[in-house]
C-alpha cells in the first residue's frame, strides 16, 4: 500500500528538474588562515574536515551575482524559460540588502516577468524550508515552476580575527527548479522545526532592528557571526539523525532504505555522528565540505549539484536532504528522484542560446528602468491638477489596460 504521504490529492507532484551552482574563484586554504589567526591546518581538518573554502573578491561578486549564476544554470538544465517561472525563493542569511529582496534582483536579472519573488531566512536550514514551500506551491497547483536558490556571502559577516568562526564558513550559491509532474516522485515529505530558545547560540547581533547599525555596533563587531560552537555541535548531532528518520518515515521508508543523504555541509564529525546514530554507512552521505566549508543555505544545493555531476544520483533513488542552523532551525526533505540525469553536456546551440536569453533579460531591465525615468519626467509628479496631471491619469489607465490585455 502507498503510504498516505506519498499520495497527492490532485495527482500533482513536485520534482527537481534543474540544478546548478556557483562559487567564487578565490580559494582560501587553511594555510592562508593560519597566517591570519592562531590556528593550524591540522586543527581545522581534524575538528571539521574543511581544507579550503571559496570567498568573494571585490564588490563585483555578491549574494545576488552568485545566485543569478546558479539560477541560470538550473534553468538551462531544466529547459525552463525565465517567463515560465511562477515563483522565485532565495534562502539566505546574507541578503544583498535589508530590502529589496535578493529574489527580486534575481527575478529582474533572469527576466522572469511572471514570477513572484521573496527571500526566506531560516539560517542554514533555509534551502530546505524554501524547497518545502516550493513543493507545496507546485503540488497545490498555484505554481508550475518554482526556482529555489540558496546563496550566501558569509565572508562579508565573518570576523577574520575570530578563529572560532572564521575557519568554518565559505561563500557560494546553489539553485534548483521545482516543476509539476503527474508521476509519483519528487518531494514526497518535509519536516521543519525550530527552537528559538537557542537563538543566541548562532547570531549576528548587530544591523537589525534590535541593534541598528551605529558607530558602537560597528566598532564592537556586532555585525559579525557569534557562535557557541560546542552547543551548536550538540544540537546538530541530535537533530540531523532525528529529522532524517522523521522525514523518511513520513515518506514511508526506513533510514536504511535510503540511497543517498545530502546533509548540510558544516562539519564532517556531525555527519559521521549522524551516520552512526542512524546505523547508515557514512558513504551514503554526500560530503564536499572539504572544498567549500559551510556555505549555510547554499551548502545543500551545491552538494546536490555535485552529487548529480559525480553520478551519485539515479532515477528512482530515495534521497533525504537534511539541514540545521541558526534559529535554531532544522529541516529535512524526502525525495524520490524522478528525472533522468543527463550523461552528456548540453548541445552547443543550447549553450549558445542562453547568453542571448540573459542579454535580452538585461535589455528588458534597462528598458523598463529607462521608460520609468523618462515617463516620470514627462508626466511630472502624481496627483497634480494641471494638464500633465490629467495626461498622467489617462496614460496610466491606458497602460494598465494594455498590461491586463497582454496578460490575458
Ligand atoms: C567549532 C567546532 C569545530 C569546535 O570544535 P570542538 O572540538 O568542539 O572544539 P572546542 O569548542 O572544544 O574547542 C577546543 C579548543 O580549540 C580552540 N579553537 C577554536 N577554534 C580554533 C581554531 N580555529 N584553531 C585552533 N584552536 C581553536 C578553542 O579556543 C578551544 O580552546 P580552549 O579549550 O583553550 O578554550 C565545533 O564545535 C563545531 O563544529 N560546532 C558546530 C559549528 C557549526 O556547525 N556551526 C554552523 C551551524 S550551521
Amino acid at each position: 500500500m502507498i503510504p498516505p504521504s506519498k499520495t497527492s490529492a490532485n495527482g500533482r507532484y513536485a520534482q527537481i528538474t534543474g540544478w546548478g551552482m556557483s562559487v567564487p574563484e578565490k580559494v582560501l586554504t587553511n594555510a592562508d588562515l593560519a597566517r591570519v589567526v592562531d590556528t593550524t591546518d591540522e586543527w581545522i581538518v581534524s575538528r571539521t574536515g574543511i581544507k579550503e573554502r571559496r570567498v568573494v573578491a571585490g564588490e563585483r561578486e555578491s549574494t545576488a551575482t552568485l545566485a543569478i549564476r546558479a539560477a541560470r544554470e538550473a534553468l538551462l538544465v531544466a529547459q525552463v524559460l525565465p517567463a515560465q517561472i511562477d515563483l522565485i525563493i532565495v534562502a539566505t542569511a546574507t541578503p544583498e540588502y535589508a530590502f529589496p529582496a535578493t529574489a527580486s534582483l534575481v527575478q529582474d536579472a533572469l527576466g522572469a516577468s511572471a514570477a513572484g519573488a521573496f527571500d526566506l531566512s531560516a539560517g542554514c536550514s533555509g534551502f530546505i524550508y524554501a524547497l518545502s514551500v516550493a513543493a507545496s506551491a507546485v503540488r497545490s497547483g498555484s505554481a508550475d515552476h518554482v526556482l529555489v536558490v540558496g546563496s550566501e556571502t558569509l565572508s562579508r559577516i565573518t570576523d577574520w580575527t575570530d578563529r572560532n568562526t572564521c575557519v568554518l564558513f565559505g561563500d557560494g550559491a546553489g539553485a534548483v527548479v521545482v516543476s509539476a509532474c503527474n508521476e509519483r516522485c519528487g518531494v514526497l515529505a518535509t519536516e521543519l522545526g525550530s527552537d528559538g530558545s537557542g537563538g543566541d547560540l548562532l547570531i549576528v547581533p548587530g544591523g537589525g532592528s534590535h541593534r541598528p547599525a551605529c558607530h558602537e555596533s560597528v566598532s564592537d563587531g556586532s555585525h559579525f557571526i557569534k557562535m557557541n560552537g560546542r552547543e551548536v555541535f550538540r544540537f546538530a548531532t541530535t537533530v540531523v539523525p532525528r529529522a532524517t528518520e522523521a522525514v523518511a518515515r513520513k515518506a514511508g521508508w526506513k533510514a536504511d532504505e535510503l540511497d543517498i543523504i545530502i546533509p548540510h555541509q558544516a562539519n564532517v564529525r556531525i555527519i559521521e555522528s549522524a551516520a552512526k546514530r542512524l546505523s547508515v554507512p557514512v558513504d551514503k552521505f554526500f560530503v564536499n565540505l572539504e572544498r567549500y566549508g559551510n556555505t549555510s543555505a547554499a551548502s545543500i544545493p551545491i552538494a546536490l549539484t555535485e552529487a548529480i555531476r559525480a553520478g551519485r544520483v539515479k532515477p528512482g533513488d530515495r534521497m533525504v536532504m537534511v539541514g540545521f542552523g541558526a534559529g535554531l532551525t532544522w529541516a529535512a526533505a524526502a525525495l524520490e528522484w524522478g528525472v533522468p540525469i543527463p550523461t552528456r553536456p548540453l548541445p552547443w546551440w543550447r549553450r549558445l542560446f542562453s547568453p542571448v536569453l540573459w542579454l535580452f533579460a538585461g535589455l528588458r531591465s534597462v528598458s523598463i528602468r529607462t521608460e520609468r525615468r523618462v515617463y516620470n519626467q514627462i508626466m511630472g509628479p502624481v496627483g497634480k491638477d494641471d494638464w500633465r496631471g490629467h495626461l498622467r491619469r489617462h496614460t496610466d489607465t491606458l497602460r494598465r489596460r494594455v498590461r491586463a490585455w497582454l496578460k490575458r
